[in-house]
């Protein structure tokens, strides 16, 4: 009895501190991560207002999958097999490994101008083209459905991401109502992603934190739907900055340095710039990296 009551106030006054620390100070706190053996500091998000709950801004279907399906042996032929056509990554799988759910693979093969999404495993992401289920087979009875599309997604256990087996589809043109693919063909689609090079000041593709104020560049930032790489250089280069990012399309982000440990696939910067279809801005949680100095004189 006299030792709960000495307790007791001490409990208190931790679980108030901490309610307080978490409500004012979790966006200001500057965490460390170890990647490659080594630390990296993860940056501070300029506005805080651009934060929805804990993460960055992710997609979600409007409408429901075509169904459940599974892969037809006596076909000899795997005809979701659409990112391995490009030479990308088959299945895809987001870096972190904890992302997927439907939003992110829809996007993922709407980019590439593919009309089937697939997710399986609860992690993994194929794409196909309109021939993309003829090997595969719809499954119609309940408790099969159940049996064989039973995975969690990994990155939103609100959704069913396939199973070991089973394929969950989603129509990707059509299936996340505020997206719109890009409006030039795959050939010329490629070859922008194949000379992103040439540009002397892009410095790659880059993973970006899907957490809340951990944002790669974290010196100020802009959404239009006019963005170009242009346009983001001319932003951060009259900002004085040194680099500038681009990020799923119209996000543009601008600070003075930059890690890069955490360098992705060309493939992850996959959208299409809304104020120029014709030029890669970034991808979801993957970001554009060009240096903007002395933009002015370019
Ligand atoms: C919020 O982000 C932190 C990492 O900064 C993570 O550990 C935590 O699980 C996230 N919380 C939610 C509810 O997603
Ligand atoms: C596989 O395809 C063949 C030929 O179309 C069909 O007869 C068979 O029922 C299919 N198998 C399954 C499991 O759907
Ligand atoms: C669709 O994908 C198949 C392979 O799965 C390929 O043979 C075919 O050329 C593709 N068609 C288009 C229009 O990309
Ligand atoms: C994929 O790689 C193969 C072999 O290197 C090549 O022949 C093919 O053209 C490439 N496809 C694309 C779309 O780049
Ligand atoms: C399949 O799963 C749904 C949702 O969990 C459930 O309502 C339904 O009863 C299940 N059907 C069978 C046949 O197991
Ligand atoms: C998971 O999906 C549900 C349903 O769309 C959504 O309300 C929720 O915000 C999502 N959670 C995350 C972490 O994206
Ligand atoms: C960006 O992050 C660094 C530390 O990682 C910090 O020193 C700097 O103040 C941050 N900038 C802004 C504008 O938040
Ligand atoms: C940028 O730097 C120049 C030269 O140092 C300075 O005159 C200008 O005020 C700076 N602009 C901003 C927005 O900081
Ligand atoms: C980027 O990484 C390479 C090694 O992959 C290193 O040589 C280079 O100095 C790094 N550049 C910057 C700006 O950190
Ligand atoms: C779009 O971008 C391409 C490649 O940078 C450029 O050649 C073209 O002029 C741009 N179009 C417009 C309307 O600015
Ligand atoms: C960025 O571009 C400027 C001007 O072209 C150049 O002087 C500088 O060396 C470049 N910095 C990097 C890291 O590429």
């Amino acid at each position: 009895m006299q030792k709960q009551l000495t307790i007791s106030p001490i409990f208190f006054i931790i679980a108030a501190l901490s309610v307080w620390l978490l409500k004012h100070i979790s966006c200001e706190i500057t965490t460390t991560t170890k990647s490659n053996g080594i630390i990296l500091n993860k940056r501070l998000l300029h506005d805080p207002g651009e934060c929805v709950g804990n993460l960055t801004r992710r997609n979600h279907p409007s409408a429901d999958p075509l169904g459940c399906y599974i892969l037809n042996s006596s076909f000899h032929i795997d005809t979701l097999d659409g990112l391995s056509n490009l030479n990308f990554s088959d299945p895809y799988k987001d870096q972190d490994g904890n992302l997927m759910d439907p939003g992110l693979c829809i996007i993922h093969c709407a980019d590439y101008l593919f009309k089937f999404a697939a997710l399986t495993n609860g992690n993994k992401c194929r794409c196909g083209n309109n021939t993309g289920l003829d090997a595969y087979t719809k499954l119609t009875d309940e408790s099969s459905i159940n049996k064989t599309c039973n995975l969690k997604c990994v990155g939103n256990s609100s959704y069913i991401c396939g199973g070991k087996d089973g394929y969950t589809v989603y129509d990707a043109l059509t299936s996340i109502s505020s997206y719109s693919a890009p409006t030039i063909d795959i050939n010329k689609k490629l070859e922008i992603i194949h000379n992103l090079n040439k540009n002397v000041r892009y410095k790659g593709c880059y993973k970006d934190s899907p957490y809340c104020n951990q944002r790669f560049l974290n010196g100020t930032s802009e959404e239009v739907s006019s963005m170009t790489i242009e346009s983001c250089l001319t932003y951060c280069w009259q900002k004085n900055y040194t680099y500038m990012g681009l990020e799923i399309g119209s996000q543009c982000f601008c600070d003075n340095d930059y890690d890069n440990l955490t360098r992705l696939s060309v493939e992850e910067c996959s959208f299409s710039c809304e104020g120029n279809n014709s030029e890669i801005c970034g991808g979801p949680l993957a970001i554009s990296i060009y240096n903007a100095s002395n933009y002015e004189e370019a």
